[in-house]
Protein backbone atom coordinates (compact mmCIF):
# COMPACT_ATOMS: atom_id res chain seq x y z
CA UNK A 1 0.00 0.00 0.00
CA UNK A 2 1.20 3.32 -0.54
CA UNK A 3 2.29 5.58 2.35
CA UNK A 4 -1.02 7.78 2.60
CA UNK A 5 0.24 11.15 2.23
CA UNK A 6 -2.26 14.35 4.05
CA UNK A 7 -4.99 11.54 3.71
CA UNK A 8 -8.23 13.16 4.52
CA UNK A 9 -9.48 11.92 7.97
CA UNK A 10 -12.69 10.10 6.31
CA UNK A 11 -9.92 7.87 4.38
CA UNK A 12 -7.91 7.03 7.44
CA UNK A 13 -10.71 6.29 9.28
CA UNK A 14 -11.72 3.62 6.55
CA UNK A 15 -8.37 2.55 6.52
CA UNK A 16 -8.31 1.80 10.25
CA UNK A 17 -11.81 0.45 10.72
CA UNK A 18 -11.40 -2.03 7.90
CA UNK A 19 -7.77 -3.38 9.55
CA UNK A 20 -9.85 -4.31 12.32
CA UNK A 21 -7.09 -3.24 14.33
CA UNK A 22 -8.22 -0.19 16.46
CA UNK A 23 -10.05 -1.33 19.48
CA UNK A 24 -12.02 1.59 20.39
CA UNK A 25 -11.36 2.51 24.31
CA UNK A 26 -15.50 2.52 24.68
CA UNK A 27 -16.89 -0.57 25.36
CA UNK A 28 -20.45 -0.06 24.59
CA UNK A 29 -19.47 0.90 20.95
CA UNK A 30 -17.61 -2.06 21.26
CA UNK A 31 -20.59 -4.19 21.59
CA UNK A 32 -22.68 -2.20 19.35
CA UNK A 33 -19.66 -3.08 16.60
CA UNK A 34 -19.73 -6.71 17.50
CA UNK A 35 -23.75 -7.17 17.59
CA UNK A 36 -23.62 -5.55 14.17
CA UNK A 37 -21.07 -7.98 13.21
CA UNK A 38 -23.07 -10.66 13.94
CA UNK A 39 -25.79 -9.99 12.44
CA UNK A 40 -25.13 -9.36 8.83
CA UNK A 41 -24.62 -12.15 6.06
CA UNK A 42 -21.94 -14.53 7.32
CA UNK A 43 -21.85 -12.89 10.36
CA UNK A 44 -22.09 -16.15 12.28
CA UNK A 45 -19.99 -18.13 10.28
CA UNK A 46 -16.44 -19.33 12.31
CA UNK A 47 -13.36 -18.96 9.77
CA UNK A 48 -10.92 -21.52 9.81
CA UNK A 49 -6.95 -20.44 10.36
CA UNK A 50 -6.15 -21.08 6.94
CA UNK A 51 -9.39 -19.16 5.51
CA UNK A 52 -8.72 -16.11 8.36
CA UNK A 53 -5.48 -15.99 6.44
CA UNK A 54 -7.28 -15.92 2.96
CA UNK A 55 -9.58 -13.17 4.62
CA UNK A 56 -6.75 -11.15 6.11
CA UNK A 57 -5.28 -10.99 2.18
CA UNK A 58 -8.51 -10.45 0.37
CA UNK A 59 -9.22 -7.40 2.81
CA UNK A 60 -5.69 -6.12 2.15
CA UNK A 61 -6.54 -5.99 -1.44
CA UNK A 62 -10.11 -4.86 -0.66
CA UNK A 63 -8.28 -2.15 1.22
CA UNK A 64 -6.27 -0.77 -1.74
CA UNK A 65 -8.37 -0.56 -4.14
CA UNK A 66 -11.26 1.40 -2.28
CA UNK A 67 -8.06 3.77 -0.20
CA UNK A 68 -7.22 4.31 -4.33
CA UNK A 69 -10.70 4.96 -5.33
CA UNK A 70 -10.88 7.56 -2.00
CA UNK A 71 -7.59 9.03 -3.40
CA UNK A 72 -8.86 9.30 -6.97
CA UNK A 73 -12.32 9.93 -6.71
CA UNK A 74 -13.21 6.96 -8.78
CA UNK A 75 -15.04 3.84 -7.30
CA UNK A 76 -16.03 1.21 -9.87
CA UNK A 77 -19.26 0.47 -8.06
CA UNK A 78 -20.56 3.70 -7.83
CA UNK A 79 -20.40 4.36 -12.08
CA UNK A 80 -22.58 2.85 -14.32
CA UNK A 81 -21.24 -0.76 -15.03
CA UNK A 82 -20.80 0.02 -18.76
CA UNK A 83 -18.07 2.54 -17.40
CA UNK A 84 -17.05 0.71 -14.77
CA UNK A 85 -16.27 -2.73 -16.60
CA UNK A 86 -13.15 -2.27 -17.74
CA UNK A 87 -11.60 -1.02 -14.28
CA UNK A 88 -13.99 -4.14 -12.93
CA UNK A 89 -11.59 -6.21 -15.04
CA UNK A 90 -8.70 -4.17 -13.57
CA UNK A 91 -9.02 -5.57 -9.78
CA UNK A 92 -7.27 -7.76 -8.13
CA UNK A 93 -10.56 -8.58 -5.94
CA UNK A 94 -12.15 -9.48 -8.86
CA UNK A 95 -9.77 -11.78 -10.12
CA UNK A 96 -10.14 -13.38 -6.55
CA UNK A 97 -13.87 -13.45 -6.88
CA UNK A 98 -13.55 -15.09 -10.35
CA UNK A 99 -11.08 -18.04 -9.04
CA UNK A 100 -13.87 -18.77 -5.89
CA UNK A 101 -16.26 -21.05 -6.33
CA UNK A 102 -20.08 -19.36 -6.63
CA UNK A 103 -21.64 -22.32 -5.90
CA UNK A 104 -25.04 -21.59 -8.14
CA UNK A 105 -26.53 -18.96 -10.34
CA UNK A 106 -30.02 -19.13 -9.04
CA UNK A 107 -31.40 -15.80 -11.33
CA UNK A 108 -30.50 -15.82 -14.78
CA UNK A 109 -32.53 -16.50 -17.95
CA UNK A 110 -32.53 -18.34 -21.01
CA UNK A 111 -31.38 -15.99 -23.67
CA UNK A 112 -28.83 -13.93 -21.24
CA UNK A 113 -26.40 -16.33 -20.69
CA UNK A 114 -23.79 -16.44 -23.40
CA UNK A 115 -21.59 -13.56 -24.55
CA UNK A 116 -23.10 -12.21 -27.41
CA UNK A 117 -19.66 -12.00 -29.10
CA UNK A 118 -20.10 -15.51 -29.81
CA UNK A 119 -23.57 -14.88 -31.70
CA UNK A 120 -22.17 -12.76 -33.57
CA UNK A 121 -18.88 -14.75 -34.59
CA UNK A 122 -20.22 -17.95 -34.19
CA UNK A 123 -24.38 -17.95 -34.71
CA UNK A 124 -24.89 -15.47 -37.52
CA UNK A 125 -22.11 -16.98 -39.73
CA UNK A 126 -23.77 -20.25 -39.77
CA UNK A 127 -25.68 -20.83 -42.96
CA UNK A 128 -28.72 -19.90 -44.53
CA UNK A 129 -29.02 -17.42 -41.87
CA UNK A 130 -31.96 -14.56 -43.10
CA UNK A 131 -32.74 -11.55 -41.54
CA UNK A 132 -35.44 -8.39 -41.76
CA UNK A 133 -36.40 -4.87 -40.13
CA UNK A 134 -39.53 -4.58 -38.33
CA UNK A 135 -40.19 -0.62 -38.73
CA UNK A 136 -39.18 0.57 -35.22
CA UNK A 137 -35.71 -0.99 -36.76
CA UNK A 138 -35.32 -4.06 -34.76
CA UNK A 139 -33.51 -7.10 -36.34
CA UNK A 140 -35.71 -10.15 -36.03
CA UNK A 141 -34.00 -13.56 -37.61
CA UNK A 142 -34.75 -16.93 -38.66
CA UNK A 143 -32.52 -20.04 -40.32
CA UNK A 144 -34.46 -21.64 -43.32
CA UNK A 145 -33.90 -23.97 -46.10
CA UNK A 146 -34.01 -25.16 -48.80
CA UNK A 147 -37.01 -22.37 -49.01
CA UNK A 148 -36.61 -19.01 -47.68
CA UNK A 149 -38.63 -18.70 -44.08
CA UNK A 150 -42.15 -19.03 -43.51
CA UNK A 151 -44.28 -17.39 -42.41
CA UNK A 152 -43.50 -13.93 -44.66
CA UNK A 153 -42.68 -11.77 -41.47
CA UNK A 154 -45.51 -9.34 -40.79
CA UNK A 155 -44.56 -5.87 -40.03
CA UNK A 156 -41.19 -6.54 -40.96
CA UNK A 157 -39.36 -5.92 -44.52
CA UNK A 158 -38.50 -8.66 -46.86
CA UNK A 159 -36.21 -11.81 -45.61
CA UNK A 160 -32.75 -11.26 -46.87
CA UNK A 161 -29.73 -13.75 -46.54
CA UNK A 162 -27.37 -12.94 -44.17
CA UNK A 163 -24.30 -14.36 -46.18
CA UNK A 164 -25.27 -12.68 -49.21
CA UNK A 165 -25.38 -9.24 -47.47
CA UNK A 166 -22.20 -9.75 -46.20
CA UNK A 167 -20.75 -10.25 -49.41
CA UNK A 168 -21.86 -7.03 -50.59
CA UNK A 169 -20.15 -5.57 -47.96
CA UNK A 170 -17.28 -3.05 -47.37
CA UNK A 171 -16.40 -3.57 -44.16
CA UNK A 172 -17.53 -6.47 -42.12
CA UNK A 173 -16.32 -5.95 -38.92
CA UNK A 174 -17.92 -2.33 -38.91
CA UNK A 175 -21.73 -3.96 -40.03
CA UNK A 176 -20.42 -7.02 -37.21
CA UNK A 177 -19.83 -4.73 -34.49
CA UNK A 178 -22.73 -1.91 -34.92
CA UNK A 179 -25.50 -3.25 -36.46
CA UNK A 180 -25.68 -6.87 -35.04
CA UNK A 181 -23.72 -6.58 -31.85
CA UNK A 182 -25.71 -3.59 -30.77
CA UNK A 183 -28.94 -5.55 -31.59
CA UNK A 184 -27.95 -8.09 -28.88
CA UNK A 185 -27.02 -6.17 -26.09
CA UNK A 186 -27.87 -2.73 -23.98
CA UNK A 187 -24.21 -1.95 -23.88
CA UNK A 188 -23.30 1.25 -25.38
CA UNK A 189 -20.88 4.37 -24.26
CA UNK A 190 -23.01 6.78 -22.84
CA UNK A 191 -25.61 4.79 -20.90
CA UNK A 192 -26.71 8.22 -19.46
CA UNK A 193 -27.65 9.52 -22.63
CA UNK A 194 -28.66 6.61 -24.79
CA UNK A 195 -30.95 5.50 -21.98
CA UNK A 196 -32.94 8.83 -20.49
CA UNK A 197 -35.45 6.63 -18.61
CA UNK A 198 -36.60 3.44 -17.18
CA UNK A 199 -38.81 3.16 -20.30
CA UNK A 200 -36.26 3.62 -22.71
CA UNK A 201 -34.16 1.17 -21.36
CA UNK A 202 -36.91 -1.69 -20.88
CA UNK A 203 -38.10 -0.63 -24.72
CA UNK A 204 -34.22 -1.90 -26.08
CA UNK A 205 -34.22 -4.79 -23.50
CA UNK A 206 -37.20 -6.22 -25.13
CA UNK A 207 -35.87 -5.79 -28.76
CA UNK A 208 -32.82 -7.69 -27.68
CA UNK A 209 -35.12 -10.90 -26.98
CA UNK A 210 -37.18 -10.78 -30.21
CA UNK A 211 -33.79 -10.40 -32.00
CA UNK A 212 -32.12 -13.73 -30.22
CA UNK A 213 -35.28 -15.67 -30.13
CA UNK A 214 -34.95 -16.19 -34.38
CA UNK A 215 -31.04 -17.54 -34.04
CA UNK A 216 -31.46 -19.42 -30.23
CA UNK A 217 -34.47 -21.37 -31.11
CA UNK A 218 -32.82 -22.70 -34.59
CA UNK A 219 -32.59 -25.92 -33.46
CA UNK A 220 -29.01 -26.64 -33.55
CA UNK A 221 -28.60 -23.14 -32.10
CA UNK A 222 -30.19 -24.03 -29.09
CA UNK A 223 -27.96 -27.02 -28.42
CA UNK A 224 -24.86 -25.00 -28.67
CA UNK A 225 -26.10 -22.16 -26.84
CA UNK A 226 -26.83 -23.98 -23.92
CA UNK A 227 -23.31 -25.89 -23.87
CA UNK A 228 -21.49 -22.51 -24.11
CA UNK A 229 -23.97 -21.25 -21.97
CA UNK A 230 -22.87 -23.57 -18.97
CA UNK A 231 -19.42 -23.28 -20.01
CA UNK A 232 -19.07 -19.88 -19.28
CA UNK A 233 -20.26 -20.39 -16.06
CA UNK A 234 -18.36 -23.16 -15.35
CA UNK A 235 -14.78 -21.17 -16.34
CA UNK A 236 -16.40 -18.75 -13.74
CA UNK A 237 -16.27 -20.86 -10.88
CA UNK A 238 -20.47 -21.60 -10.61
CA UNK A 239 -21.35 -25.58 -10.47
CA UNK A 240 -24.93 -25.39 -10.91
CA UNK A 241 -27.77 -23.51 -12.22
CA UNK A 242 -31.55 -22.79 -12.55
CA UNK A 243 -32.58 -21.37 -15.53
CA UNK A 244 -35.32 -19.36 -16.22
CA UNK A 245 -37.15 -20.50 -19.64
CA UNK A 246 -40.22 -19.44 -21.62
CA UNK A 247 -39.55 -22.57 -23.91
CA UNK A 248 -40.19 -20.89 -26.73
CA UNK A 249 -40.67 -23.44 -29.62
CA UNK A 250 -37.30 -24.53 -31.36
CA UNK A 251 -37.25 -24.78 -34.87
CA UNK A 252 -35.47 -26.85 -37.57
CA UNK A 253 -33.64 -25.97 -40.95
CA UNK A 254 -37.14 -27.01 -42.95
CA UNK A 255 -39.29 -24.82 -40.34
CA UNK A 256 -40.88 -28.04 -38.59
CA UNK A 257 -41.12 -26.99 -34.80
CA UNK A 258 -40.52 -29.28 -32.05
CA UNK A 259 -42.33 -29.66 -28.39
CA UNK A 260 -41.74 -28.03 -24.93
CA UNK A 261 -40.94 -31.26 -24.18
CA UNK A 262 -38.53 -31.69 -26.49
CA UNK A 263 -36.66 -28.43 -25.40
CA UNK A 264 -37.01 -29.81 -21.48
CA UNK A 265 -35.12 -33.36 -22.79
CA UNK A 266 -32.77 -30.91 -25.35
CA UNK A 267 -31.82 -28.96 -21.99
CA UNK A 268 -31.85 -32.29 -20.28
CA UNK A 269 -29.11 -33.62 -22.41
CA UNK A 270 -27.28 -31.32 -22.75
CA UNK A 271 -26.23 -30.62 -19.31
CA UNK A 272 -25.67 -34.01 -18.79
CA UNK A 273 -23.13 -34.49 -21.84
CA UNK A 274 -21.71 -31.04 -20.62
CA UNK A 275 -20.90 -32.99 -16.88
CA UNK A 276 -19.77 -35.68 -18.18
CA UNK A 277 -16.77 -33.05 -20.13
CA UNK A 278 -16.76 -31.25 -16.92
CA UNK A 279 -15.42 -32.50 -13.35
CA UNK A 280 -17.78 -31.01 -10.61
CA UNK A 281 -20.58 -29.60 -12.82
CA UNK A 282 -23.66 -30.37 -11.02
CA UNK A 283 -26.26 -29.60 -13.73
CA UNK A 284 -29.11 -27.30 -14.47
CA UNK A 285 -33.01 -26.84 -13.46
CA UNK A 286 -35.20 -25.08 -15.13
CA UNK A 287 -38.08 -22.70 -14.11
CA UNK A 288 -41.00 -22.74 -16.30
CA UNK A 289 -41.92 -18.66 -17.27
CA UNK A 290 -44.62 -16.77 -18.87
CA UNK A 291 -44.94 -13.19 -19.66
CA UNK A 292 -46.59 -11.01 -17.33
CA UNK A 293 -48.53 -8.84 -20.16
CA UNK A 294 -50.30 -11.90 -20.88
CA UNK A 295 -54.37 -12.50 -19.68
CA UNK A 296 -55.65 -14.50 -17.06
CA UNK A 297 -56.71 -17.20 -18.94
CA UNK A 298 -53.19 -17.67 -21.18
CA UNK A 299 -51.46 -17.54 -17.50
CA UNK A 300 -54.15 -20.25 -16.44
CA UNK A 301 -52.66 -22.55 -19.35
CA UNK A 302 -49.28 -21.86 -18.61
CA UNK A 303 -49.44 -22.68 -15.00
CA UNK A 304 -50.92 -26.10 -16.14
CA UNK A 305 -48.42 -26.90 -18.56
CA UNK A 306 -46.00 -25.97 -15.48
CA UNK A 307 -47.43 -28.53 -13.53
CA UNK A 308 -47.81 -31.31 -16.24
CA UNK A 309 -43.59 -30.51 -17.43
CA UNK A 310 -42.94 -30.89 -13.65
CA UNK A 311 -45.34 -33.86 -13.21
CA UNK A 312 -43.13 -35.19 -16.53
CA UNK A 313 -39.48 -33.76 -15.59
CA UNK A 314 -39.30 -33.74 -12.16
CA UNK A 315 -35.66 -33.52 -11.87
CA UNK A 316 -35.24 -31.17 -14.36
CA UNK A 317 -38.60 -28.62 -14.05
CA UNK A 318 -38.09 -26.65 -10.83
CA UNK A 319 -41.33 -24.74 -10.55
CA UNK A 320 -43.12 -21.44 -12.48
CA UNK A 321 -42.34 -17.85 -12.62
CA UNK A 322 -43.71 -14.60 -14.41
CA UNK A 323 -41.20 -12.35 -16.34
CA UNK A 324 -41.03 -9.49 -18.21
CA UNK A 325 -41.37 -5.78 -16.44
CA UNK A 326 -43.21 -5.78 -13.46
CA UNK A 327 -44.34 -1.51 -13.39
CA UNK A 328 -45.75 -2.03 -16.93
CA UNK A 329 -47.15 -5.72 -16.51
CA UNK A 330 -49.98 -7.27 -14.74
CA UNK A 331 -49.73 -7.83 -11.32
CA UNK A 332 -49.16 -11.51 -9.00
CA UNK A 333 -52.66 -10.04 -7.63
CA UNK A 334 -54.15 -10.11 -11.22
CA UNK A 335 -53.44 -13.73 -11.42
CA UNK A 336 -54.24 -14.96 -8.19
CA UNK A 337 -57.01 -17.15 -9.65
CA UNK A 338 -54.28 -18.98 -12.35
CA UNK A 339 -51.73 -19.16 -9.78
CA UNK A 340 -54.36 -20.83 -7.10
CA UNK A 341 -54.99 -23.82 -9.57
CA UNK A 342 -52.03 -26.06 -8.43
CA UNK A 343 -53.19 -25.32 -4.41
CA UNK A 344 -56.73 -26.26 -5.15
CA UNK A 345 -55.91 -29.20 -6.94
CA UNK A 346 -53.63 -30.43 -4.24
CA UNK A 347 -50.73 -30.38 -6.47
CA UNK A 348 -46.65 -28.60 -5.61
CA UNK A 349 -46.10 -26.55 -7.87
CA UNK A 350 -43.23 -24.44 -6.39
CA UNK A 351 -43.25 -20.63 -7.23
CA UNK A 352 -40.00 -18.64 -8.26
CA UNK A 353 -41.55 -14.96 -8.69
CA UNK A 354 -39.90 -11.63 -9.66
CA UNK A 355 -41.36 -9.61 -7.31
CA UNK A 356 -40.82 -5.98 -6.22
CA UNK A 357 -38.42 -4.86 -8.98
CA UNK A 358 -39.80 -1.53 -9.06
CA UNK A 359 -38.64 1.87 -7.52
CA UNK A 360 -41.99 2.82 -6.71
CA UNK A 361 -43.34 2.44 -3.04
CA UNK A 362 -47.10 1.15 -3.02
CA UNK A 363 -47.93 0.54 -7.04
CA UNK A 364 -49.04 -2.93 -8.19
CA UNK A 365 -45.77 -4.00 -8.48
CA UNK A 366 -44.34 -2.86 -5.43
CA UNK A 367 -47.36 -5.11 -4.01
CA UNK A 368 -46.59 -8.04 -5.79
CA UNK A 369 -43.95 -9.09 -3.15
CA UNK A 370 -46.87 -9.60 -0.52
CA UNK A 371 -48.82 -12.07 -3.06
CA UNK A 372 -45.49 -13.63 -3.88
CA UNK A 373 -45.56 -14.25 -0.08
CA UNK A 374 -48.71 -15.45 0.40
CA UNK A 375 -48.53 -17.69 -2.70
CA UNK A 376 -45.81 -19.16 -0.98
CA UNK A 377 -43.07 -18.07 -2.92
CA UNK A 378 -39.71 -20.38 -2.83
CA UNK A 379 -37.71 -17.40 -3.67
CA UNK A 380 -38.31 -13.83 -4.58
CA UNK A 381 -36.65 -12.42 -8.21
CA UNK A 382 -34.86 -9.43 -6.92
CA UNK A 383 -37.19 -8.51 -4.21
CA UNK A 384 -35.90 -5.20 -4.50
CA UNK A 385 -38.60 -3.48 -2.85
CA UNK A 386 -38.73 -5.71 -0.03
CA UNK A 387 -36.71 -2.73 2.68
CA UNK A 388 -40.22 -1.04 2.03
CA UNK A 389 -42.22 -3.63 3.34
CA UNK A 390 -41.16 -4.51 7.04
CA UNK A 391 -44.23 -7.08 7.74
CA UNK A 392 -43.15 -9.01 4.16
CA UNK A 393 -40.04 -8.76 4.91
CA UNK A 394 -40.57 -10.40 8.35
CA UNK A 395 -42.60 -13.22 7.53
CA UNK A 396 -40.63 -14.45 4.47
CA UNK A 397 -37.66 -14.07 6.87
CA UNK A 398 -39.51 -16.36 9.06
CA UNK A 399 -40.11 -18.88 6.34
CA UNK A 400 -36.32 -18.31 5.25
CA UNK A 401 -37.48 -17.24 1.70
CA UNK A 402 -33.92 -15.82 0.07
CA UNK A 403 -34.20 -12.60 -2.22
CA UNK A 404 -31.91 -13.61 -5.42
CA UNK A 405 -29.72 -9.77 -5.79
CA UNK A 406 -28.78 -9.45 -9.15
CA UNK A 407 -26.86 -5.84 -8.98
CA UNK A 408 -26.09 -4.98 -12.28
CA UNK A 409 -29.44 -6.29 -13.99
CA UNK A 410 -30.84 -3.25 -11.46
CA UNK A 411 -28.70 -0.32 -12.08
CA UNK A 412 -28.49 -1.12 -16.00
CA UNK A 413 -32.58 -1.22 -15.60
CA UNK A 414 -32.10 2.43 -13.66
CA UNK A 415 -33.73 1.06 -10.28
CA UNK A 416 -30.62 2.58 -8.88
CA UNK A 417 -27.35 3.96 -10.12
CA UNK A 418 -24.50 3.91 -7.16
CA UNK A 419 -24.14 0.59 -5.64
CA UNK A 420 -23.59 1.66 -2.26
CA UNK A 421 -27.40 2.78 -2.30
CA UNK A 422 -28.78 -0.81 -3.14
CA UNK A 423 -31.58 -1.37 -0.78
CA UNK A 424 -29.57 -5.05 -0.91
CA UNK A 425 -27.33 -3.20 1.62
CA UNK A 426 -29.96 -2.84 4.22
CA UNK A 427 -30.74 -6.68 3.87
CA UNK A 428 -27.30 -7.61 3.68
CA UNK A 429 -27.15 -5.81 6.95
CA UNK A 430 -29.41 -7.68 9.20
CA UNK A 431 -28.70 -11.29 7.24
CA UNK A 432 -31.62 -11.65 5.48
CA UNK A 433 -31.03 -14.48 3.72
CA UNK A 434 -29.83 -14.25 -0.07
CA UNK A 435 -28.06 -15.03 -2.66
CA UNK A 436 -26.13 -12.89 -5.55
CA UNK A 437 -27.47 -13.80 -9.39
CA UNK A 438 -26.70 -11.95 -12.72
CA UNK A 439 -30.02 -12.10 -14.32
CA UNK A 440 -29.06 -11.69 -18.16
CA UNK A 441 -25.21 -10.69 -17.65
CA UNK A 442 -24.92 -11.07 -21.82
CA UNK A 443 -27.23 -8.07 -22.80
CA UNK A 444 -25.50 -6.13 -19.64
CA UNK A 445 -21.69 -7.26 -21.05
CA UNK A 446 -20.82 -9.16 -18.29
CA UNK A 447 -20.23 -12.99 -17.65
CA UNK A 448 -21.30 -15.41 -15.12
CA UNK A 449 -21.44 -14.49 -12.17
CA UNK A 450 -18.41 -12.51 -11.21
CA UNK A 451 -18.98 -9.00 -12.10
CA UNK A 452 -21.68 -9.38 -9.94
CA UNK A 453 -20.19 -10.49 -6.95
CA UNK A 454 -18.03 -7.56 -6.98
CA UNK A 455 -20.62 -4.85 -6.98
CA UNK A 456 -21.94 -7.12 -4.03
CA UNK A 457 -18.68 -7.56 -2.24
CA UNK A 458 -17.30 -3.95 -2.72
CA UNK A 459 -20.53 -1.89 -3.62
CA UNK A 460 -23.54 -3.04 -1.59
CA UNK A 461 -21.28 -4.73 1.31
CA UNK A 462 -19.16 -1.82 1.74
CA UNK A 463 -15.82 -2.04 3.70
CA UNK A 464 -17.17 -4.81 6.49
CA UNK A 465 -18.40 -7.19 3.68
CA UNK A 466 -15.39 -10.39 3.93
CA UNK A 467 -14.44 -13.52 2.97
CA UNK A 468 -17.80 -14.72 5.71
CA UNK A 469 -20.02 -12.61 3.63
CA UNK A 470 -18.59 -14.35 0.48
CA UNK A 471 -18.45 -17.70 1.74
CA UNK A 472 -22.11 -17.12 3.14
CA UNK A 473 -23.39 -16.24 -0.32
CA UNK A 474 -21.83 -19.55 -2.14
CA UNK A 475 -23.33 -21.65 1.00
CA UNK A 476 -26.39 -19.89 0.25
CA UNK A 477 -26.70 -20.19 -3.57
CA UNK A 478 -26.66 -24.82 -3.32
CA UNK A 479 -28.91 -23.64 0.48
CA UNK A 480 -31.73 -22.26 -1.22
CA UNK A 481 -31.74 -23.53 -4.97
CA UNK A 482 -34.26 -26.77 -5.95
CA UNK A 483 -31.76 -29.32 -5.75
CA UNK A 484 -33.24 -32.01 -3.32
CA UNK A 485 -31.46 -32.71 -0.29
CA UNK A 486 -29.24 -35.51 -1.50
CA UNK A 487 -28.33 -33.78 -4.85
CA UNK A 488 -27.36 -30.90 -3.00
CA UNK A 489 -25.41 -32.78 -0.38
CA UNK A 490 -23.34 -33.79 -3.46
CA UNK A 491 -23.15 -30.33 -4.76
CA UNK A 492 -22.26 -29.35 -1.02
CA UNK A 493 -19.30 -32.08 -1.16
CA UNK A 494 -18.23 -30.96 -4.89
CA UNK A 495 -18.20 -27.23 -3.34
CA UNK A 496 -16.36 -27.66 -0.78
CA UNK A 497 -13.68 -29.14 -2.32
CA UNK A 498 -12.56 -26.20 -4.28
CA UNK A 499 -13.53 -23.90 -1.85
CA UNK A 500 -10.53 -25.68 0.00
CA UNK A 501 -8.61 -25.29 -2.92
CA UNK A 502 -9.45 -21.19 -3.67
CA UNK A 503 -8.66 -20.58 0.35
CA UNK A 504 -5.57 -22.42 0.27
CA UNK A 505 -3.96 -20.50 -2.95
CA UNK A 506 -5.87 -17.04 -1.53
CA UNK A 507 -3.63 -17.80 2.04
CA UNK A 508 -0.52 -18.35 -0.17
CA UNK A 509 -0.61 -14.91 -1.27
CA UNK A 510 0.81 -13.81 -4.45
CA UNK A 511 2.51 -16.56 -6.56
C1 LIG B 1 -19.62 -22.51 -33.77
O1 LIG B 1 -19.36 -23.26 -32.58
C2 LIG B 1 -19.49 -24.65 -32.74
C3 LIG B 1 -19.28 -25.31 -31.40
O2 LIG B 1 -19.91 -24.60 -30.39
C4 LIG B 1 -18.47 -25.15 -33.74
O3 LIG B 1 -18.63 -26.53 -33.92
C5 LIG B 1 -18.69 -24.41 -35.08
O4 LIG B 1 -17.69 -24.79 -35.96
C6 LIG B 1 -18.66 -22.91 -34.88
N1 LIG B 1 -19.07 -22.29 -36.13
C7 LIG B 1 -18.54 -21.17 -36.59
C8 LIG B 1 -19.11 -20.66 -37.88
O5 LIG B 1 -17.67 -20.56 -36.00
C1 LIG C 1 -13.89 -1.47 -40.34
O1 LIG C 1 -14.62 -1.08 -39.20
C2 LIG C 1 -13.94 -1.28 -37.98
C3 LIG C 1 -14.91 -1.05 -36.85
O2 LIG C 1 -15.65 0.10 -37.02
C4 LIG C 1 -12.74 -0.35 -37.95
O3 LIG C 1 -12.05 -0.52 -36.75
C5 LIG C 1 -11.85 -0.72 -39.12
O4 LIG C 1 -10.77 0.18 -39.18
C6 LIG C 1 -12.61 -0.66 -40.43
N1 LIG C 1 -11.76 -1.22 -41.49
C7 LIG C 1 -11.62 -0.64 -42.66
C8 LIG C 1 -10.77 -1.36 -43.64
O5 LIG C 1 -12.16 0.42 -42.93
C1 LIG D 1 -37.23 -31.55 -40.97
O1 LIG D 1 -35.91 -31.66 -40.42
C2 LIG D 1 -35.83 -32.47 -39.27
C3 LIG D 1 -34.41 -32.37 -38.70
O2 LIG D 1 -33.46 -32.35 -39.70
C4 LIG D 1 -36.23 -33.90 -39.64
O3 LIG D 1 -36.15 -34.72 -38.49
C5 LIG D 1 -37.65 -33.88 -40.17
O4 LIG D 1 -38.00 -35.17 -40.62
C6 LIG D 1 -37.80 -32.91 -41.34
N1 LIG D 1 -39.19 -32.76 -41.68
C7 LIG D 1 -39.64 -32.68 -42.92
C8 LIG D 1 -41.11 -32.51 -43.09
O5 LIG D 1 -38.90 -32.72 -43.87
C1 LIG E 1 -56.33 -13.84 -23.89
O1 LIG E 1 -55.28 -13.71 -24.83
C2 LIG E 1 -55.35 -14.66 -25.87
C3 LIG E 1 -54.06 -14.56 -26.69
O2 LIG E 1 -53.69 -13.23 -26.91
C4 LIG E 1 -56.61 -14.42 -26.69
O3 LIG E 1 -56.69 -15.37 -27.74
C5 LIG E 1 -57.80 -14.56 -25.78
O4 LIG E 1 -58.98 -14.24 -26.48
C6 LIG E 1 -57.69 -13.65 -24.56
N1 LIG E 1 -58.73 -14.01 -23.62
C7 LIG E 1 -59.45 -13.12 -22.98
C8 LIG E 1 -60.47 -13.67 -22.04
O5 LIG E 1 -59.30 -11.93 -23.15
C1 LIG F 1 -49.45 -21.35 0.92
O1 LIG F 1 -49.22 -21.99 2.13
C2 LIG F 1 -50.32 -21.92 3.01
C3 LIG F 1 -49.92 -22.50 4.34
O2 LIG F 1 -49.25 -23.70 4.17
C4 LIG F 1 -51.52 -22.62 2.38
O3 LIG F 1 -52.64 -22.51 3.22
C5 LIG F 1 -51.84 -21.98 1.04
O4 LIG F 1 -52.87 -22.69 0.36
C6 LIG F 1 -50.61 -21.96 0.16
N1 LIG F 1 -50.90 -21.21 -1.06
C7 LIG F 1 -50.59 -21.64 -2.27
C8 LIG F 1 -51.00 -20.77 -3.41
O5 LIG F 1 -49.97 -22.65 -2.46
ZN1 LIG G 1 -34.95 -11.87 -14.04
Amino acid sequence: MPAPRALPSLLLALAVSALGSAASRDPARDQLLTREKAMRVGGLLVLEEEEQLADQRLRALKEAEMLEAAQTGTFPPSMHFFQAKRLVERSAVFRVLQKMPKGAALHVHDFGIVSMDWLVKNVTYRPHCYFCHTRKGTMLFRFAHPSPPKPEPAECSEWVLLEKVRKGLQNVTEFDQSSLLRSFTLVTESPQVTYANQDMVWAKFQTIFLSLSGLVNHAPVFRDYIFRGLEEFYQDNVLYLELRTTLFPVYELNGTVHSLEWSVRTYEEVARAFAEKHPGFIGIKLIYSDHRFKNVSCIKKSVQTAMKLRAQFPRMVAGFDLVGREDTGHSLYYYREALMIPALHGVKLPYFFHAGETDWQGTAADGNLLDALLLNSTRIGHGFALSKHPAVWADSWKKDIPVEVCPISNQVLKLVSDMRNHPAAVLMATGYPMVISSDDPAAFGAKGLSHDFYEAFMGIGGVTADLRTLKQLAMNSLKYSALSEGEKKVAMEAWEERWHKFVAELARGPE
